[in-house]
């Protein structure tokens, strides 16, 4: 029987988890060479939101980042987690750009793009998969997995299915909430290695404690691929570490046979992860290290309900806490059971609250209305018809079904568009800059001029500190970089924060 293959996901998705997106470059490089040796499958060091926290708090130009590692890691492919058309941000950008991103993320050696889109509407994957194939990378075409009465096990698969026509060399399974239960992940998992001829892989996180039985699920099941991090940078709601994994994988007859170097290797790689982290203490926090039962009884990500708990408590809202939440199946009904996913788990989560303070769709936010028009692409179930008219007319706009970078009167930067700007200001306009400038103006420019934000001190702690039992500030329950966003309704300010869900 075919060991399952190990991938590690600590370079991206277990900093973003853990440690709100902060590791720093020179953070990672003592660790690179023990990761590149050690045999997994692939290593993810980019992407996500690591693009943005690189150039928003660290002042590191991406493409600097993907090289030094790449250099750092030469041997294991690498990978980067890709919003389809909103490429590692949240608008839809034109084909020609998401091509270029590709393209450029290539040339300095990208190998693998995991290519989702929140809503999973499979449109708005395609240029994507398209630009992948034609820059020699692997596509991998990926579903986001969510509960619903609509999400059923055979529509999952019929999305895999739908991916591999469309020229997928690989399906992820993402749970980017992990609330998969083993079970389910069987099955779906089941069905589509039975209909699949590509490889099948599949992604959890342990916050809600299911992950690491998920996975064994999963390898049951026939999965190709599973994503592991290491401790610290593990569990809670990061991947299930490795060696823990290994532990419980002993003597499963797909159970990858480790050396004792192997072994080893590991524990170099954790001493040196620990020490990054105790640097990173701002930005840890106890609530992401331990099981979360909150999210399974909700229903939705972690990272959203600490994230709301600290909104509602600002607003002084706190005893409307459930209220809240029983809202949010609600307002997914309307909007068609979107998936929880950034960005749509935080509009979901802020037209709760909406519905909940002012009453059900009085006021209706911009990002919600546009979900219901159609603006981030077809929702997985019809949204409802009484919502949608209300929207477009809070909106003042009309409903769309094309792709929703094509929506009638909207305006794009084309690569020649950004090139001419970036010239303008003297700045560098190669591809690299122009995909950057697409997505992070303000910070790219901040970064050219050497304005860019001073990362925080490494201070270092005279001994690995134990867990400090003060609480976590409000900052720390971040999965990602936070952005607050301000609201004015009937004259009344509101901020939001919104993370990013992974
Ligand atoms: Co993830």
């Amino acid at each position: 029987m075919k060991s399952v293959q190990l991938n590690n996901n600590v370079l991206r998705d277990g900093h973003q988890s853990l440690a709100a997106t902060r590791m720093r470059t020179e953070q990672m490089l003592p660790a690179c060479e023990a990761l590149d040796n050690w045999g997994f499958g692939a290593l993810e060091t980019w992407g996500g939101a690591t693009i943005d926290s690189g150039l928003r708090f660290l002042d590191e130009f991406p493409f600097d980042r993907l090289d030094a590692l790449k250099k750092a890691c030469p041997k294991t492919p690498h990978m980067m987690l890709l919003r389809g058309q909103n490429i590692v941000q949240y608008a839809h950008f034109p084909d020609d750009v998401v091509t270029a991103f590709i393209k450029t993320s290539a040339d300095h050696g990208m190998n693998i793009f995991r290519i989702f889109d929140a809503l999973n509407d499979t449109r708005n994957m395609k240029c994507a998969i398209d630009a992948c194939k034609a820059a020699g990378a692997q596509a991998h075409g990926t579903i986001c997995y969510t509960s619903s009465p609509v999400h059923t096990v055979a529509k999952f698969i019929e999305m895999g299915v739908e991916l591999e026509k469309m020229g997928a060399d690989a399906i992820v399974l993402k749970d980017m909430a992990g609330l998969i239960p083993p079970m389910e992940a069987f099955a779906i998992i089941d069905g589509l290695k039975k209909q699949l001829k590509i490889p099948v892989w599949i992604h959890t996180h342990d916050t809600a404690g299911l992950g690491a039985s998920t996975y064994m699920s999963a390898i049951d099941a026939g999965v190709d691929a599973i994503d592991l991090s290491v401790s610290p940078f593990a569990n809670g709601t990061g991947q299930p570490d490795t060696t823990r994994m290994l532990a419980l994988l002993q003597g499963h007859p797909r159970c990858p046979e480790i050396s004792e170097q192997q072994r080893k290797s590991l524990r170099e790689v954790r001493t040196h992860l620990e020490k990054a982290y105790a640097e990173l203490g701002d930005f840890t926090s106890h609530k992401n290290e331990v099981i979360d039962v909150d999210t399974l009884e909700y229903q939705v990500p972690g990272g959203m309900l600490s994230n709301f708990r600290t909104q509602l408590k600002e607003q002084k809202m706190e005893d409307q806490f459930d209220a809240v939440f029983r809202e949010i199946p609600v307002v997914r009904e309307a909007l068609g059971w979107i998936p929880l996913v950034t960005p749509t788990s935080q509009i979901v989560g802020m037209q709760a609250f909406l519905n909940v303070k002012f009453g059900r769709w009085k006021q209706i936010s911009p990002q919600a209305a546009d979900i219901a028009l159609g603006y981030y692409g077809r929702c997985p179930a019809p949204v409802d018809p009484v919502v949608q008219k209300q929207a477009a007319k809070q909106a003042g706009k009309e409903p769309i079904t094309c792709r929703p970078v094509e929506a009638p009167g909207a305006v794009h930067k084309h690569m020649e568009d950004l090139r001419k700007e970036l010239k303008a200001k003297n700045f560098p306009s190669d591809d690299e800059h122009c995909v950057i400038h697409a997505m992070f103006p303000p910070q790219l420019e901040k970064h050219l001029k050497g304005e860019g934000p001073k990362p925080n001190p490494v201070v270092l702690p005279a001994e690995i500190p134990k867990a400090a039992p003060a609480p976590a500030p409000a900052a720390n329950t971040s999965t990602g970089p936070q952005k607050k966003y301000g609201l004015t309704i009937n004259g009344k300010r509101i901020e939001v924060g919104v993370e990013e869900i992974v």
